[in-house]
């Protein structure tokens, strides 16, 4: 197996780390990432294999459980109850009560609200250039997700600086400062969520928070902490990727020269978050000697799945290195697959199929006004800014 080395912190392959996957595309199914000290994946039919074998999985084999540093234990016991870091019987109890709640009928209820809310941000954007994702992209999912939730609108400020903060803890290279953000945030999150669950055990209503409460199956129900953490997940993984999404998406259709519209809705969406999706490695731990596609894992190592190179895996997508926003849709790697694919998917597919085709129709004019740059961290990939003008 080939061994690559590429910083995840350079700056270069931050920006564009699509050179440095195909590289590793050219180096087999498998190569080594060095600054990781891991195999790696940027193919897409080994990217499927491993995230549907029950094999493998995301729960730590317990005789490689770290040690976690006291200074962390807030945020571990937070993840301690995640369905996304546990695997069956567990993960299986959580998920399908969260599903009980969380059902296609309340999230397709939320269309005309996803509606009349694009078109208020567009109505109150500003004169001039402006940064579409502080004024659309950030606020959209955000006020979706804790409507849903049943959560204040005047929380979405809070909801958003925690969920920024906690996710620091998944960044490569975190330091310190990184870490006590991140324990700060997931401590006031908790508090808040503690007494919002309280709450609404004493005063039901039609929201995704009380429906969790009364989720039951096989006369099991969601504790107390296990409500908390779901909320916090729900909250967090509900919108940093899509408010992400949502940029990466408005950067390349106007770099291309395309638009979203309501007739190329559903493939113009598929074809965004195949091209630049905002969350490009998932690991999983191996769980018994298992072989795939030449290489032998022994129990106990770890893989990484590359989404956004499997997305672009030319085995699969013809020119996969181009944006075709009337591509035949294939399933591609963006929300993961198997056991743990993404709850949130058809609330994301929603939203910008959606909001987008409504921004491109009210602002025909839109344009950017500087290169926009991504964020420099790794695995999130996600602008910092995306400065456009609507005249
Ligand atoms: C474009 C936006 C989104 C992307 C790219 C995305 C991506 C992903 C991926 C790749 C996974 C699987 C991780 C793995 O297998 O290791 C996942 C899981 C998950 N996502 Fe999303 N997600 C998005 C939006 C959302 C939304 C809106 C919600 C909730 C409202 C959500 C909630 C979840 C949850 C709860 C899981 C864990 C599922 C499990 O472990 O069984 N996501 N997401």
């Amino acid at each position: 197996m080939k061994t690559l080395s590429q910083s995840p912190l350079d700056p270069a392959f931050v920006q564009n780390p699509y050179p440095f996957y195909e590289q590793a595309r050219a180096a087999g199914p498998f190569f080594r990432w060095s600054d990781y000290n891991m195999v790696c994946t940027p193919n897409a039919a080994a990217c499927n294999a491993i995230f549907r074998d029950r094999r493998f999985g995301r729960e730590t084999p317990a005789e490689l459980a770290p040690i976690i540093p006291a200074h962390l234990a807030p945020f571990y016991a937070v993840e301690a109850h995640s369905m996304l870091e546990l695997e069956p019987p567990r993960h299986t109890r959580l998920r399908s009560l969260v599903l009980r709640a969380f059902t296609s009928r309340r999230i397709n209820a939320l269309q005309p609200e996803i509606e009349a809310l694009s078109h208020q941000l567009i109505d109150a954007l500003p004169e001039g250039p402006f940064d579409l994702l502080t004024h659309f992209g950030q606020k959209l999912p955000v006020i979706i997700i804790a409507r849903l939730l049943g959560v204040p609108e005047a929380m979405s400020d809070d909801l958003l600086r925690w969920s920024n903060a906690m996710v620091g803890m998944y960044m490569a290279g975190r330091d310190r400062a990184r870490e006590d953000r991140a324990i700060a945030a997931t401590e006031s999150f908790v508090a808040f969520m503690r007494s919002y669950i309280e709450a609404r055990r004493q005063d039901p209503r039609d929201d995704l928070i009380t429906s969790l409460i009364a989720a039951e199956e096989a006369g099991e129900k969601l504790s107390t902490d296990e409500l908390i953490t779901t909320c916090i997940l729900l909250l967090n993984a509900g919108h940093e990727a899509t408010v992400h999404t949502i940029g990466n998406g408005v950067k390349t259709l106007l770099e291309t020269g395309h638009r979203a519209t309501a007739s190329n809705a559903e493939t113009c969406i598929e074809e965004i978050l195949r091209f630049d999706p905002a969350l490009h490695m998932f690991t999983r731990w191996a769980y018994e000697d298992i072989e795939v596609m030449g290489h032998t894992f022994h129990r106990g190592d770890q893989v990484a799945l590359l989404l956004a190179a499997a997305n672009r895996d030319p085995g699969v997508w013809d020119e996969s290195d181009q944006f075709q926003p009337n591509r035949p849709v294939k399933p591609n790697v963006t929300f993961g697959a198997g056991l743990h694919f993404c709850v949130g998917a058809p609330l994301a597919r929603l939203e910008l199929q959606t909001a987008l085709p409504i921004l491109f129709q009210r602002l025909p004019k839109l344009r950017l006004t500087e290169p926009p740059h991504y964020g420099d961290v790794y695995h999130f990939h996600g602008l910092t800014r995306l400065l456009v003008q609507a005249d």
